[in-house]
């Protein structure tokens, strides 16, 4: 079965409203139909901060550009301070959200446990979610890599059905490779890319392997992104210092038409 590659945004904590608006201008006018449905080709995210969504959202119209959200609380409302619910996403009417991104796990405490219940969260409302995991330099060099992925998806998957997993993106992201520079080789992501679907055919079926996006992210580029995306278990990538760049976020897109 062919996968349609994802191409995602995380814009991370960069964009004001006004700054956001002007980057999806410019995204769009890198391509000649003016971005208005390209439905052959990758499906295309972006995730601005929450405070952007709405004026991204309003310079999305007529394109073909999802957005999404950073993150979302579990609860439904209460005390939460800087917290974002799944109603609140809702009418602002984003389609996506990023959970368990490395950035929150390794500043903000986020676990395997409150990744779960924010996936469930999110589920509950109707958004599909991009559920991050990956290695430290550590580990990787500790030969535990497979281990410590297999066991971070199966914990953000606990309770979720087959019939839910159409919702659900995997996004593999070694830490080293986050804003360093330092991309991952074609074969390192694949292997691990490997690994997942082998662990989600074990966990729900052959099936739902198959039509699971796997994404890779970490130091993905105008330059290696062809590499990456030519890989039979990549389908597509979680991108983000190249996703603030129009001319850069266009290449990695029409590389990925071509994969
Ligand atoms: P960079 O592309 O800047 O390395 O960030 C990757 C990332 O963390 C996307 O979520």
């Amino acid at each position: 079965m062919a996968r349609r590659k994802l191409i995602a945004g995380n814009w991370k904590m960069n964009m004001t409203a006004a700054a956001g608006a002007k980057l999806i201008q410019d995204i769009r006018a890198q391509f000649e139909c003016g971005c208005k449905g390209c439905a052959n080709g990758p499906e295309v995210l972006v995730c601005p901060p929450f405070t952007t969504i709405a004026a991204v959202i309003e310079a999305a119209k007529g394109c073909c550009l999802n957005v999404g959200a950073q993150n979302i609380h579990w609860a439904e409302k209460g005390a939460f301070t800087g917290e974002i619910s799944g109603d609140m996403l809702n009418e602002l009417g984003v389609s996506y959200v990023i959970i368990g991104h490395s950035e929150r796990r390794q500043y903000f405490g986020e676990t395997d446990q409150t990744v779960n219940q924010r996936v469930q969260a999110a589920l509950a409302h109707n958004l599909k979610v991009i559920i991050c995991v990956g290695e430290s330099l550590e580990q990787r060099t500790a030969g535990v890599t497979n281990a410590i992925i297999e066991g971070q998806v199966s914990k953000a998957l606990e309770g979720i059905t087959a019939e839910q997993m159409a919702n659900i993106v995997i996004a593999y992201e070694p830490i080293w490779a986050i804003g360093t520079g330092q991309v991952a080789t074609e074969e390192q992501a694949e292997d691990v890319h490997k690994a997942i679907r082998a662990l989600l055919k074990k966990l729900y079926s052959a099936a739902v392997a198959d039509a699971t996006r796997i994404l890779y992210g970490g130091s993905m580029n105008e330059k290696n992104a062809a590499g990456l995306l030519a890989q039979p278990d990549i389908d597509g990538g979680l991108i983000g210092g190249a996703s603030l760049k129009p001319e850069a976020f266009a290449t990695i897109i029409k590389a990925a038409l071509k994969a």
